[in-house]
């Protein structure tokens, strides 16, 4: 058979392959250096276990993006070959195989598709030796759920074939829409649909009024990734902040170098701006494929624990949350204040595991409207996906309402609520056997902690974190060790499942402080004590040979 348009002959090929080991997909898709993603068949792979395992995508539209890293086009080039080949009616691809992550699932849900694949490894470097990455988010818009990854990946193991088609490139660049064999392409806008959706839930006349102050400073740093189109066009042009705003806004393939994570270890020059004589007001960034973010204000850093808790008692004042809030859901190892927030409004609180996917069932059924992590995500049921620009927004809007500073905001959130200081540890690229006794270790010793005295504190409990979806009763086990204290203070032990050399290993430390008279000490100072019960306990320096944590934020 083969297929003519425009004159050129389109042949389906079904072309013979082998397994690869190790196609799991980790907390959110399959990441991997781009060395290992370009062996021959790697991609096609994994793509065609996605078809033979979604087998409803065929037939329908699915939504193809990506945060513009190296090998972004390339793959979609494949991918679109290969959903063509798959018999999928209709691919809507962002023009130049740009999609933010939350602007994808917005397209997905906008447009009823079936789905969507997204090429992103989030926050990790780009380049020729950095990373890439790939999953599919199923037609609610969010990322597969884990019975759905484990379908593809056991695909991956007994795969024998794929299919392709055998035609020219198609031009990502040009709106409109190409056909290649039966399946049109419709290259799309990649930012309008998101910013439309961003103007229907936030106050822009507020917000343009508090630029317009001439009193407000800010910067948004888009690190060089996906978000520098999105935040040109909804902070500079559609609320009139001055051109500048925007940081490193030229979205480059490899993020000009840079580690395109808004944190405090890598979003070192707005932290900067935001302190000394001449600070900015507000600064925020993002990360590489637009889902997370980082709130700052004027020489104060809002932890993402801190700012859920704070959007959520705030949401009222938001013209797309002005009914109030639902439930509100947090990970495992993010801080308890969004928990106190939600006792106050009456409204429920989920703990889930860490991976924004676990959010998705909870959402869907209208459990929640808010949720977030302490991995410097922030979202609510306007998409699936946790979303670094609405964050952004959100605040905004709520500086401009309350006519406050950040500081001052969180201040007044603090008196009322209590504080959860909290503060997270990572040991990075540690050798995996060591990282995986290191946990071992710890669950040997769970049985026996509770009531146990560890420094100043009493041991109430000790698991390994399990969790029972309340909407589909699916079970998820091992998530990580917490440890919880009378005082509620918690130490919190789990391995990334996010990073691809060697093993990361993170300590998520907590403790609530209800005094005001003590909300403004330094948190590391604060954390000290707790610091050290978790190193000992962990033994970190005897099994990992490390005598401090790489990122501290
Ligand atoms: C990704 C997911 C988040 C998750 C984070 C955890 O960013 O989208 O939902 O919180 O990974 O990363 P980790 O490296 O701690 O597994
Ligand atoms: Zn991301």
């Amino acid at each position: 058979m083969s297929i003519h348009v425009k004159g050129l002959k389109m042949q389906p090929q079904v072309i013979a392959t082998t397994p690869f080991e190790g196609q799991r997909p980790g907390t959110s898709g399959l990441r991997k250096k781009v060395g290992v993603f370009r062996q021959p068949h790697y991609l096609e792979n994994f793509v065609q276990a996605i078809f033979d395992t979604q087998t409803d995508v065929a037939g329908g539209t699915l939504v193809v993006g990506g945060d513009g890293r190296y090998y972004n086009r390339e793959a979609i080039q494949t991918i679109l070959r290969m959903a063509a080949a798959n018999g999928v009616k209709r691919a809507l691809v962002g023009r130049g195989g740009i999609l933010s992550t939350p602007a994808a699932s917005c397209v997905i849900r906008k447009y009823r598709t079936r789905g969507g694949i997204i090429l992103s490894a989030s926050h990790n470097p780009g380049g020729p030796d950095g990373d890439f990455g790939i999953k599919f988010n199923i037609a609610a818009g969010g990322p597969a759920p884990e019975s759905v990854t484990d379908a593809i990946f056991a695909r991956t193991q007994t795969i024998r074939e794929y299919r392709t088609l055998d035609c020219p490139a198609t031009d990502l660049d040009e709106l409109g829409t190409v056909r290649i064999g039966d399946m049109d392409v419709e290259i799309i806008d990649p930012v309008s649909d998101y910013a439309e959706l961003m103007e229907s839930l936030f106050d822009f006349n507020a917000i343009h009024q508090l630029f317009n102050s001439g009193i407000f400073r800010m910067r948004f740093d888009a690190m060089h990734a996906v978000t520098g189109p999105y935040a040109k066009e909804i902070i500079e042009t559609r609320l009139g902040a001055a051109p500048g705003t925007v940081l490193n806004g030229e979205a480059l393939e490899d993020f000009g170098g840079g580690h395109p994570d808004p944190n405090l270890a890598h979003a070192k020059e707005l932290v900067a701006m935001t302190e000394g004589p001449d600070a900015l007001d507000f600064g925020a960034a993002s990360d590489g494929d637009g889902d997370r973010n980082m709130i700052l204000g004027k020489k104060c850093f809002v932890t993402p624990s801190d700012s859920l808790a704070v959007l959520a008692a705030n949401a009222h004042l938001v013209p797309g949350y002005r009914a109030g809030i639902r439930g509100v859901a947090r990970s495992m190892p993010t801080s308890q204040a969004a928990d106190r927030v939600a006792e106050q409004l009456g409204v429920e609180c989920f703990e889930t595991p860490t991976g924004w996917k676990f959010f998705g069932n909870l959402l869907d059924a209208g459990r929640i409207t808010l949720c977030g992590e302490e991995s410097f995500g922030t979202g609510s049921d306007h998409v699936r996906e946790k979303d670094g620009l609405w964050a952004v927004l959100f605040w905004l809007n709520l500086l401009a309402v309350r006519q406050q500073s950040v500081s001052e905001i969180l201040a007044e959130h603090w008196r009322r609520f209590g504080r959860n200081f909290y503060t997270r540890h990572d040991y990075e690229a540690v050798d995996a056997t060591a990282a995986e006794g290191l946990m071992d270790h710890l669950r040997i010793l769970l049985p026996g902690l509770a009531g146990r005295q560890l420094g100043e504190q009493t041991v109430r409990y000790a698991d390994d974190f399990a969790y029972t979806d309340p909407i589909d009763g699916s079970r998820s086990e091992r998530q990580g060790i917490r440890i919880g204290f009378e005082s509620g203070a918690r130490i919190v032990f789990r391995l990334s499942g996010t990073g691809t050399e060697g093993a990361t290993l993170r300590i998520y430390l907590e403790f609530f402080e209800p005094d005001p008279e003590r909300h403004l000490q330094d948190t590391q100072e604060a954390m000290q004590p707790l610091i050290l019960i978790a190193r000992e306990l962990a033994q970190i320096e005897a099994r990992t040979g490390r005598s401090e944590p790489d990122v501290v934020t």
